[in-house]
């Protein structure tokens, strides 16, 4: 498989086996996934959800089992993707937006729960401190806002000691080594992980003042914030 050209292009073809290569390729992907349901807040009942980079829509299809009668809309840059989500939520209610993050207005004061799964990690710093103030804003009050991802800085000196164990992990999936070659390709080309420590305290600066981390191994971990 080769890298394509933009974010759009990579996840229409990445769209295919979605799944199970993210389940080969992320280390403990299915509890991250399942984190975005395991810890919420007691008696939480979110009316309107936002998922952003909905992918193929495991995250939402997760919280629909919780919440069906919820109204969602879920965002991803891939038409693919999208196309993969219209067809898995025929029966619910449910808004799809083709659009990047940055040019994306979200609507102020209005969702409970906004999520994001492993979608994070293709925004650089600045682009994640300027998300978080927008997620803020578009939440209402007692909202929460949750996301799994890799959370490690590229330049921090434990990143090589994270790339090898990952290796072990992938190549242990796929053992001829083709599926690790092309995931580090997409990796240089579009990925920016920042450490957990630092999105914590952009949450913080977004006006976030309860932030936790309910799941974390190594650095994949899920982050959990609530506009109080
Ligand atoms: C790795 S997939 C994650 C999908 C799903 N949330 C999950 O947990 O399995 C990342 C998704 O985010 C979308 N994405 C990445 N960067 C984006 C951006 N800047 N704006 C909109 N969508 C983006 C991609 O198209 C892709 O579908």
């Amino acid at each position: 498989m080769r890298i394509e050209k933009n974010i759009e292009k990579e996840f229409n073809v990445f769209s295919k086996d979605y799944t199970s290569d993210m389940i080969g390729c992320v280390p403990h992907y299915s509890k991250l996934v399942s984190a975005f349901t395991s810890y919420l807040p007691k008696n939480f009942i979110p009316k309107y959800i936002l998922d952003l980079g909905c992918g193929n829509g495991n995250v939402t299809s997760k919280i629909l089992q919780l919440f069906p009668e919820s109204n969602f809309t879920l965002l991803d840059a891939s038409q693919e993707m999208i196309t993969l989500c219209k067809a898995r939520f025929k029966t619910y209610k449910v808004k799809y937006v083709k659009s990047y993050f940055n040019d994306y207005r979200f609507k102020s004061d209005y969702y409970n729960l906004i999520t994001a799964g492993f979608s994070l990690h293709h925004c650089d710093s600045e682009e994640k401190k300027s998300l978080f103030k927008r997620i803020y804003k578009s939440l209402k009050k007692g909202g929460v806002f949750s996301f799994s991802d890799l959370m490690v800085n590229k330049n921090k000196p434990e990143h090589s000691k994270l790339l090898k164990e990952w290796e072990a992990f992938v190549n242990k999936n796929f053992p001829d080594g083709e599926k690790w070659e092309w995931l580090m390709e997409h990796y240089n080309e579009f990925d920016y992980p920042d450490d957990y420590t630092d999105q914590m305290q952009w949450l913080k600066e977004a006006g976030f003042t309860i932030i936790n981390l309910p799941f974390k191994e190594n650095y994949w971990i899920n982050i959990q914030a609530v506009k109080s």
